[in-house]
């Protein structure tokens, strides 16, 4: 089938590239000028596990373009895709202006020869949005055009985006238009996984329903976890006691720093304006927000209690992206940390795996933070290391290494990788998130 994607970005790219890998003819859409002429070039934007093999592939077999034009694009697509960002408002609502010009924009370009067109909803948007789209284009399209609307929410997660696309565990698409939903089926064919067929109003639902969910199991590990640090428990045990549960499951229980990314902070805000515009104060989603804005500030009353005072203190930190496997720092929790401490007069050196280049330019630190060579570089004489985000390489790091780096060998975990009797046997003291500190043996301190 041919089908065209309006917005390049992290969801737009990996759709694309995908929906070109099972076979159908793709045109990707983008009206930054600079992203397009670099995937023109054979360049990839952004750093996805898998994506620069699948997209390079995919353009040399003739599946997948790049164009800055949305006429091309509607001209091209049976199905037309929109994901362009919905980012918040102040009052937490969400903006949903990109959305309406891609949807008048569609319109001005349809013309009543192309025959029969999907217009479809990829990206998160609040519950009868579909509805908007299909009265923009409407109102905008040329007489005689013919077309239909569908939500179909991405459930994709950055880091593993190749992989969830191409294996989901489900698919939902809804639409009011039979017309609409047969292309749909159509189109997700060549995926074999399970599909759920909805009206438009409950696929839009879905999304904002299941993000806010997924925040929810992390705000309530992380209130457990402040139990643990009160009663002695372990955060992680309970965890893995909670989740063998099939009922539950272990996803999602990890304590931490709290969630971040582009996606959990204004979903479940959006979840909240959308409820309370509907007349039912969605006081439960509050309590998520609440306590997942607080654990940062108990992680670093932990940094302060140790440290006392956090000005001239040169701390290293690991992570800067909101997770692993991926360079996007958008809302991450790593660089608001980078952004307290530096507050407070720390002199803070960083090293990501992927997320420096994006620091850089989207982690509004200016120069106030220094970027490490690697990841024991920034350890040199720190007074104490960070850990803010899961890169693997970071759980498995070399401990002696580190100690032998560091002024004074002292962890804070905030996200509990490493193993707290193997880190104490070392000579390093350390904090994670509920569990109990772990000081090293008296013999061992200085050694
Ligand atoms: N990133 C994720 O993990 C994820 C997962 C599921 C759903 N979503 C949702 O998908 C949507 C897109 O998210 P993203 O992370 O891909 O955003 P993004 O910022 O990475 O990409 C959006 C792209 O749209 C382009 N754009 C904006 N206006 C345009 C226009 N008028 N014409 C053409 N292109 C335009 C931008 O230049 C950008 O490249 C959002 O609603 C988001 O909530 C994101």
């Amino acid at each position: 089938m041919k089908l065209s994607i309006i917005g390049t970005g992290y969801v737009g790219l990996t759709t694309g590239a995908c929906f070109a890998e099972v076979g159908h003819e793709v045109t990707c859409v983008d009206n930054n000028v600079e992203k397009v002429q670099m995937l023109l070039d054979g360049k990839v934007p952004i750093y996805e596990p898998g994506l620069a093999e699948l997209v390079a592939k995919n353009v040399t077999a003739g599946r997948l373009k790049f164009t800055t034009s949305t006429a091309e694009g509607v001209r091209d697509g049976d199905v037309i895709f929109i994901a362009v960002p919905t980012p918040p408002q102040e009052d937490g609502s969400v903006d949903l202006s990109f959305i309406e010009k891609v949807a008048r924009e569609i319109a001005e370009s349809l013309k009543p020869e192309y025959g029969y067109r999907v217009i479809v909803d990829k990206s998160t948007v609040p519950v009868k949005t579909g509805q908007k789209v299909g009265d923009t284009v409407r109102r905008y399209a040329p007489a005689g055009v013919e077309f239909g609307v569908a939500s179909n929410p991405e459930f994709l997660r950055e880091g593993c985006a190749v992989e969830d696309l191409l294996k989901p565990d489900r698919i939902v698409f809804g639409s009011n238009d039979e017309r609409a939903l047969a292309l749909m089926r159509r189109l997700y064919d060549p995926f074999n996984a399970p599909i759920l067929v909805t009206d438009i109003e409950s696929a839009e639902l879905i999304k904002h329903a299941a993000n806010s969910f997924l925040a929810l199991k992390i705000s309530y590990i992380n209130a457990v976890a402040r139990i643990c640090e009160k009663s002695g428990g372990d955060i992680e045990k309970v965890a893995e006691g909670i989740g063998m549960d099939k009922r539950i499951g272990r996803s999602f229980l990890n304590a931490g720093l709290g969630y971040g990314g582009s996606c959990f902070p204004k979903d479940v805000k959006a979840f909240i304006a959308i409820s309370e515009s509907l007349g039912y104060p969605f006081d439960l989603l509050k309590q998520v927000e609440h306590i997942n804005a607080s654990q940062l500030d108990l992680f670093l009353d932990k940094v302060r209690e140790k440290l006392w005072v956090l000005r001239e203190k040169k701390i290293a930190l690991w992570g800067l992206t909101f997770k692993q496997n991926t360079d996007d720092v958008r809302e991450s929790v790593a660089i608001k940390l980078a952004q307290r401490m530096i507050a407070e007069g720390a002199d803070v050196t960083a090293w990501d795996p992927q997320g420096v280049t994006t620091a850089r330019r989207f982690g509004n630190l200016g120069d106030s933070l220094t970027y490490g060579e690697d990841m024991y570089a920034c350890l040199d004489g720190a007074d104490a290391l960070i850990i803010a985000t899961e890169w693997p390489e970071f759980a498995n790091a070399d401990l002696n290494e580190l100690k032998s780096r560091m002024r004074s060998p002292l962890i804070f975990d905030g996200r509990n990788l490493l193993d707290p009797q193997t880190v104490a046997a070392q000579g390093i003291e350390y904090y994670s998130v509920g569990r109990a500190a772990h000081l090293p043996e008296p013999a061992s301190v200085g050694s």
